[in-house]
């Protein structure tokens, strides 16, 4: 009898285990980054020189790298992005890693991506930004080799696209989501419950844990300072629409522990303290600092590594 019983449990934990291992999970409210990467190696190989061009901005000083800091998680590390000349910059940079994801674009929904990068990046427009480049005859010469035109901005944008494709950052946590049940430690799982039980993941959602919502801020309890932020009113100012005020990007949390500070305006110096500022003004509640703890420990197993570079053997 309890012989058998043993049997009993021993087939049981191995049909558990025969399970839990290499099994991606099944409905979960986030999904894993891709593991390959699908940009065309020579135009990407071209964007990545665009991007790391000072030329390529109005000033003629700052790269897309400059703010889009690779080393520091793609974002700016800076409370502001720094201005450009006479134009003043008024968001915290957000990562460019993982970007292509966002289904919404910058803080407020203003396109800052590749359709509006001009004015983004402080020039009068495409001819403007790339007259520097378009004036390097080996510059040119290698751009005519990949697209067989001189540079002009549907080139730009396709190479800059196929470059973003590659900033892709898989972390421990993707590979938990395959099933990999070993790439998170135990606390670290325990955070990602929470995040799920406390609702944080009713707004940082799908493949990149954010980007693809507005949510307000202050949700549930007003902002102190908000009504008179001097940054604006967030998606308000681009729609003008009352129900838009105070609207932001629910940020993609990918990283997250690389890009401080916080928050559209860099006003928020850690991580501990957003995920505070999180569960008072977002849930419009409390929670025991353990809590808060195994959150933060959770946020910071979304550091990633970026893809292998394409074109290489999988
Ligand atoms: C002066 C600093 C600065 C420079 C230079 C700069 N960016 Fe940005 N970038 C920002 C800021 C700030 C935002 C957010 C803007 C907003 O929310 O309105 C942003 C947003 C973006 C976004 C949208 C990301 C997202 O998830 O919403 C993309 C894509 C982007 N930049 C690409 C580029 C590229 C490509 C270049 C080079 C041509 C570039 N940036 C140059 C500061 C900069
Ligand atoms: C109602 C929607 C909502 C909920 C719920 C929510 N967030 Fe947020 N979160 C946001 C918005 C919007 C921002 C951007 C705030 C800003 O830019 O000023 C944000 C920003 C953040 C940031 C800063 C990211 C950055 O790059 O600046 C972190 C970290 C964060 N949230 C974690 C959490 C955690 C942890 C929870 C649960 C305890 C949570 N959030 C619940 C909407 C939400």
């Amino acid at each position: 009898m309890g012989c058998a019983r043993h049997w009993l449990v021993l087939a049981l934990s191995l049909m558990v285990a025969g399970w839990s291992i290499g099994q991606p999970l099944r409905n979960e409210p986030l999904r894993p980054l891709p593991e390959h990467n699908d940009a065309d190696p020579r135009r990407a190989a071209l964007g990545a020189r665009l991007f790391h061009d000072a030329r390529l901005s109005g000033d003629r000083r700052h790269s897309c790298a400059s703010c889009h800091d690779l080393a520091r998680g793609g974002a700016g590390g800076l409370a502001r992005a720094p201005s450009l000349g006479a134009r003043r910059v008024q968001f915290n940079t957000p990562s460019i890693y993982n970007s292509v994801f966002n289904t919404v674009q910058s803080w407020t929904g203003r396109p800052a991506a590749l359709a509006a990068l001009p004015e983004h990046a402080g020039a009068a427009g495409w001819d403007a930004l790339l007259a520097p480049l378009a004036a390097d005859p080996a510059f040119n010469a290698q751009w005519r080799a990949v697209y067989g035109d001189v540079l002009g901005a549907a080139g730009a944008k396709d190479a800059l696209g196929h470059y973003l494709r590659t900033l892709v950052t898989p972390s421990r946590f993707d590979r938990y989501l395959r099933g990999d049940a070993g790439a998170l430690s135990e606390d670290e799982k325990a955070g990602y419950a929470r995040f799920k039980s406390y609702g944080c993941v009713a707004c940082h959602q799908g493949i990149n844990v954010g980007g693809n919502m507005f949510a307000r801020l202050g949700a549930m309890r007003e902002l102190p300072g908000l009504r008179d932020n001097p940054n604006g009113q967030g998606r308000f100012e681009v729609t003008g629409r009352e129900t838009d005020r105070f609207l932001y990007r629910v940020p993609s949390l990918r990283n997250v522990a690389l890009t401080a500070p916080y928050f559209h305006d860099g006003s928020v110096a850690t991580l501990e303290q957003a995920v505070d500022l999180m569960f008072t003004y977002q849930l419009g509640r409390g929670a025991p600092q353990r809590d808060k703890d195994l959150i933060a420990g959770f946020l910071r197993s979304l550091s990633g590594e970026r893809l292998p570079p394409p074109g290489a053997a999988p």
